[in-house]
């Protein structure tokens, strides 16, 4: 029984791409759908918590109940997500750019007549909100942080050494090779880590997915 099982609890979700402008027309972005953190947020409204959901681009809509907050960029969602702490837990399921465009210009780049040669982009990093989350101190940090890695090959050695580097206390690696299909998809392959040892679970649907997280947090915050 799902019940009320994490009510009273406040849960940080963020799900969807970011959009990193390149002038007030065109930005840089990626296939995430949104699914599998409208999922998991879902889930997590199922048992009562209450959820700020931070969102990107997405196929799918905000899950109702949801505290819903719209962001473009990456650095916009690292403002939203402190904005909405202090949080019991926080799943950082987002696809954030990992680099924008150095400069946004104000007006959109013209093509010069004529022109043979293309525009270079400079990029710089964009702050990791995950790992920015993780390391707060104790009195702030939430309890549970979870992340996601989306990894097309060495998926285990990555993953593993990617917990560790972030500080996150559960990790969910996920397989994104085209030939997987999870981008844009409604399974889900995880391989989970709550320490270095990795615990293979069964494809599945995003949503059985989200269910057995769930699951699994309102477990942890039973035994707080
Ligand atoms: O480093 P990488 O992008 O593979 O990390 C993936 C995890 O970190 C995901 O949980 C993602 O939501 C989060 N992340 C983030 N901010 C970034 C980059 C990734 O929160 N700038």
């Amino acid at each position: 029984d799902k019940g009320q099982s994490l009510k009273g609890k406040h849960f940080i979700v963020t799900s969807g791409g970011t959009r990193e402008p390149i002038d007030p027309v065109r930005f840089i972005s990626n296939a995430s759908s949104g699914k599998q953190g409208t999922a998991i947020a879902q889930s997590l409204l199922d048992r009562g918590a209450k959820v700020s959901f931070i969102y990107g681009a997405s196929d799918v809509p905000p899950p109702v109940g949801a505290n819903a907050i719209t962001i473009g960029s990456a650095q916009d969602m690292y403002d939203a997500v402190h904005q909405a702490l202090p949080a019991d837990g926080a799943i950082f399921c987002a696809a954030v750019a990992d680099w924008r465009p150095a400069q946004a210009g104000a007006e959109k780049i013209k093509k010069t007549p004529g022109e043979t040669a293309a525009p270079s982009i400079q990029m710089v990093l964009n702050p990791d909100i995950l790992k920015s989350v993780a390391q707060l101190d104790a009195a702030t940090r939430p309890q549970l942080v979870v992340g996601f890695a989306a990894e097309t090959e060495k998926l285990v050695e990555h993953a593993r050494a990617k917990r560790q580097r972030k500080g996150c206390d559960w990790l969910l690696a996920n397989d994104v090779s085209p030939e997987m299909g999870t981008f844009g998809g409604d399974q889900n392959k995880i391989i989970f880590f709550r320490s270095d040892e990795p615990q293979e679970w069964d494809k599945m649907s995003k949503k059985g997915v989200a269910e057995k997280l769930a699951d699994l947090i309102a477990k942890e915050f039973k035994g707080a």
